[in-house]
């Protein structure tokens, strides 16, 4: 179920904190992505600490290589609801030099397969920054469509503010 072509998904450990940490230090990783304050790394160990186990609401996986069993990445699936049947897609690669290589977009399909097929999603949605090409390509590769453009909603790391796309996909749509 969590296995693709390129990648496995799996439950974050403690011992994935230092690269979650460095990372998020990574200017270009997060380029866009929404930052909170920088945070020390005592203080990412202590967050993961109390951080809730996986459950319907909230599922992260870290996206490790099938080849070499790497960790590269993080995904997940937050607000979710079984009433409405719908949740929030996100996705980063944190080793760059894995950027390119069909990681991403494997890592997008298992996890859509997996909010389809065990949670029974009816929709997956995601925010999307206008100039991010890459992620936008990807996005629509596997069967997202733009559902609408949200105006200067996000203020990138050279203080200039970008459009944001609100994206989904609905089940019976993954491609
Ligand atoms: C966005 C991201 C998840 C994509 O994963 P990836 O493994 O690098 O992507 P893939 O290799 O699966 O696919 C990349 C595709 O984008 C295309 N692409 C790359 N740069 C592009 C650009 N500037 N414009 C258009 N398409 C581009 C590639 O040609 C490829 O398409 P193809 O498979 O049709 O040839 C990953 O690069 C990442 O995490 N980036 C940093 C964080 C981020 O932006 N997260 C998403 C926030 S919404």
């Amino acid at each position: 179920m969590l296995t693709g072509e390129l990648i496995r998904l799996r439950p974050l450990e403690p011992e994935d904190v230092d690269a979650l940490w460095r990372w998020h230090n990574d200017p270009e990783v997060m380029r866009w992505l929404t930052a909170d304050h920088p945070e020390s790394l005592a203080q990412i160990r202590k967050r993961f600490e109390e951080k809730k186990p996986n459950r319907y609401e909230s599922v992260v996986f870290g996206i490790e290589t099938v080849a070499v069993g790497t960790l590269i990445g993080v995904i997940g699936l937050r607000d979710a609801t079984p009433e409405q049947g719908r949740a929030e897609l996100d996705i980063y690669l944190g080793e760059k030099d894995h950027w390119g290589g069909g990681y991403g977009t494997d890592a997008m399909r298992v996890i859509c397969r997996y909010g389809f097929d065990m949670m029974r999603l009816h929709m997956i949605a995601l925010w999307v920054v206008a100039g991010n090409e890459a992620a936008l390509h990807v996005y629509k590769k596997i069967g997202f469509q733009v559902d609408g453009r949200h105006r200067q909603s996000f203020r990138g790391q050279d203080g200039q503010w970008h459009d944001e796309y609100l994206m989904s996909l609905l089940e019976g749509e993954l491609r």
